[in-house]
C-alpha cells in the first residue's frame, strides 16, 4: 500500500490540541482506552482525515501529561485495527478508510458490533467520577484520618462476639433494624425528617439508593429533572437507567424551571435544596413549596439528596424538604459518605410509607444485600453518641479549614475572583471569567500535583456552563492548605 503523504505542518500541530480538548486527566477512564476512543473515533467520524500525520508519542505523551508507553500502546492498537499504518522512521499516519485493507475492513465490522450497549457507550462517555480521590482539593471527601478508628474496632469487638448466623447470612430486609431505627431518630432529631424506622431503607450509598429510585420509580423514556449545574453521580444512574434527562436552571431560589419546562412534568425531580451541588445555593422556604405543590399535583417524585447538610459553619440548616411535604412525594436521601468516610459504602433512603416495603424488597432481589455485621457497629455507633460527637468535632475542624481556604484565596486574589458555596460543606466553588478554560486549568493543577474539579463538568449543556473550580478541603490539613493553594494560584494564573 502507498504511504500516505503528510498534510501540512498545521494539521499535525491541530491534533494534539483535537486530543487535548476531549482528554480529561480526573476521568474514571484509564489514559489508554480514553486516547484510543477519542483517536479512534475521530478516525471513525472522519475528524481526523485520512493521511493526517499523528504526531511523535513523545509529544502527543509530553502533551497530556501521560506516559509515552501509553501513546505508543495506543498507537499499536490503531494500527492492528487499520486506523493507522506505521512505517519505521516514517511516523505514523490516519489510514484512508475507503481503501481499508482487510484488518481493517474486520474492524469495521467489529465496530458495528460495539460490545457495550448504547446504554453502557452513554454510561462511559458522560462518566463524571474522578480517578484521583484524595489529596488537596479533592471535593467531597471528608478528612478520613481523623476517624476514630478505635471506638470502631471496640465495638466491632463487641458486635462480632455476639454475632447471630443470620448477620452472616444474605441479608433479608432494608437494612439492620437498629440502624434503621438509629437513622430515623437522627434524621428526625436533626433534618425534621418526618418518619419512622419502617420508612427507613439503607443501601449501599446513595448511587444505590438512586438506581432503586429510577428504576423503581420511572421507566426508560420517562423525565427526569435534575439541577443544572447539578451532581453528575444523578445524571449516570438517572441516564444508565434509560431517563430523559432535563437540565433545570438555578435561580437565587433554588430549582427554577421556565414556564414553558413546567408545562410537562416530569417523573422524578432531583433537587439538593440544603446546599445545592456544586454551587451551595439554600433553596428558599417559597421554593420548597412551589415545588411540592407542583410534585403532588402532577404526580412527581422529588428526590431530595441530603448528602452534607451536617456541616454548616455558622447558620443552622432549614430542616429538610421532606419534613414539609404533606403529599408524600419526597424520597429522602442521606448518605455516611461524608460524615464518616465513602468507603463504608452505607447510606439510606427514606420514603414514603406506601414504597418502603417495595424498595427493601428490591433491593434483596437486584442485589442480595449483605454487610449486616457494619451495619450493626454502625447502629451502635449512633446510638452510643460516637456519631454526635465525630459530628460535632469535624465540624470545627472543617469550619477552620474553610476559614483557611478563603484567607488563601483572598490573600493570592483579593476580590478579583468570588466564591461560592456559603459556610458549608466540604468544598468551595472559586468563579472564575467564562472565558477561562476551567478544564484546562484544572489539568494544570494536577500537573503541578493539586486537584480540583472544574465548574463546567457539572453541566449538561457545555455551552452554557460557568467556569469555576471545586475546592474541597475535606483531604488537606489546616497548615497544607494556604501552600497547596499557592500552588493552585501559580497554575491558575496562566490562564487569567
Ligand atoms: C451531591 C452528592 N450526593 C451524594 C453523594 C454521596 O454519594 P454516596 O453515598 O454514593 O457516597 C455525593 C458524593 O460525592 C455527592 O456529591
Amino acid at each position: 500500500m502507498e504511504p500516505i503523504t503528510s498534510r501540512t505542518q498545521q494539521e499535525t500541530q491541530a491534533l494534539p490540541d483535537f486530543v487535548l480538548r476531549q482528554f480529561d486527566r480526573q476521568s474514571a477512564e484509564y489514559d489508554h482506552l480514553q486516547l484510543y476512543r477519542i483517536l479512534q473515533t475521530g478516525i471513525r467520524h472522519g475528524r481526523l482525515p485520512a493521511g493526517l500525520k499523528l504526531p511523535p508519542t513523545r509529544v502527543l505523551a509530553q502533551a497530556l501529561g501521560i506516559a509515552r508507553n501509553t501513546v505508543v500502546h495506543v498507537y499499536e492498537q490503531l494500527a492492528l485495527e487499520g486506523y493507522v499504518e506505521a512505517g519505521v522512521g516514517r511516523g505514523t499516519y490516519v489510514t484512508d478508510l475507503a481503501r481499508r485493507p482487510v484488518k481493517a475492513a474486520k474492524a469495521a465490522v467489529a465496530d458495528r458490533d460495539e460490545p457495550l450497549s448504547r446504554r453502557g457507550q452513554a454510561l462511559i462517555e458522560h462518566a463524571g467520577a474522578a480517578r484521583l480521590q484524595w489529596g488537596a482539593f479533592t471535593p467531597g471527601v471528608p478528612e478520613v484520618r481523623m476517624f476514630p478508628v478505635r471506638i470502631w474496632n471496640s465495638l466491632q469487638s463487641r458486635v462480632w462476639r455476639h454475632a447471630a448466623p443470620a448477620q452472616l447470612s444474605y441479608a433479608t430486609g432494608a437494612g439492620d433494624a437498629d440502624l434503621r431505627q438509629a437513622v430515623a431518630e437522627y434524621v428526625q432529631g436533626t433534618r425534621g425528617v418526618a418518619c419512622t424506622a419502617e420508612q427507613v431503607v439503607i443501601t449501599s450509598g446513595t448511587q444505590q439508593s438512586l438506581l432503586l429510585v429510577a428504576q423503581l420509580l420511572a421507566d426508560p423514556g420517562d423525565t427526569a429533572w435534575l439541577e443544572e449545574p447539578g451532581y453528575w453521580g444523578a445524571r449516570s444512574v438517572f441516564r444508565a437507567m434509560g431517563l430523559k434527562l432535563l437540565p433545570i436552571g438555578l435561580d437565587g431560589e433554588g430549582l427554577a424551571p421556565t414556564p414553558q419546562q413546567r408545562r410537562s412534568a416530569p417523573r422524578l425531580m432531583f433537587v439538593s435544596p440544603a446546599h445545592q451541588y456544586p454551587v451551595g445555593a439554600l433553596m428558599s422556604q417559597r421554593r420548597r413549596r412551589q415545588l411540592l405543590d407542583y410534585a403532588a399535583a402532577h404526580g412527581s417524585w422529588v428526590v431530595e439528596d441530603d448528602y452534607d447538610s451536617e456541616f454548616r459553619y455558622g447558620s443552622r440548616p432549614l430542616p429538610a424538604l421532606q419534613g414539609l411535604d404533606e403529599h408524600h412525594r419526597v424520597i429522602y436521601l442521606g448518605t455516611f459518605s461524608k460524615t464518616l468516610f465513602p468507603s463504608l459504602r452505607v447510606a439510606y433512603a427514606v420514603l414514603p410509607p406506601d414504597l418502603a416495603e417495595g424498595f427493601a424488597r428490591s433491593l434483596n432481589e437486584l442485589f442480595r444485600e449483605g454487610n449486616s455485621m457494619q451495619q450493626a457497629v454502625l447502629a451502635r455507633f449512633l446510638a452510643e453518641g460516637h456519631y454526635a460527637t465525630h459530628i460535632r468535632r469535624m465540624r470545627a475542624v472543617y469550619s477552620a479549614r474553610h476559614d483557611a481556604l478563603i484567607h488563601a484565596i483572598r490573600r493570592q486574589f483579593g476580590t478579583q475572583l468570588q466564591v461560592l458555596g456559603g459556610a458549608a460543606g466540604l468544598h468551595v466553588v472559586l468563579e472564575l471569567p467564562r472565558r477561562v478554560n476551567d478544564a484546562d486549568v484544572a489539568r494544570d493543577a494536577q500537573r503541578a500535583g493539586v486537584t480540583t474539579r472544574p465548574l463546567s463538568m457539572y453541566y449538561m449543556k457545555k455551552p452554557a456552563a460557568a467556569s469555576g473550580l471545586l475546592l474541597g478541603y475535606g483531604t488537606v490539613r489546616e497548615e497544607e492548605i494556604e501552600p497547596s493553594f499557592d500552588t493552585m494560584a501559580t497554575a491558575l494564573r496562566r490562564h487569567l
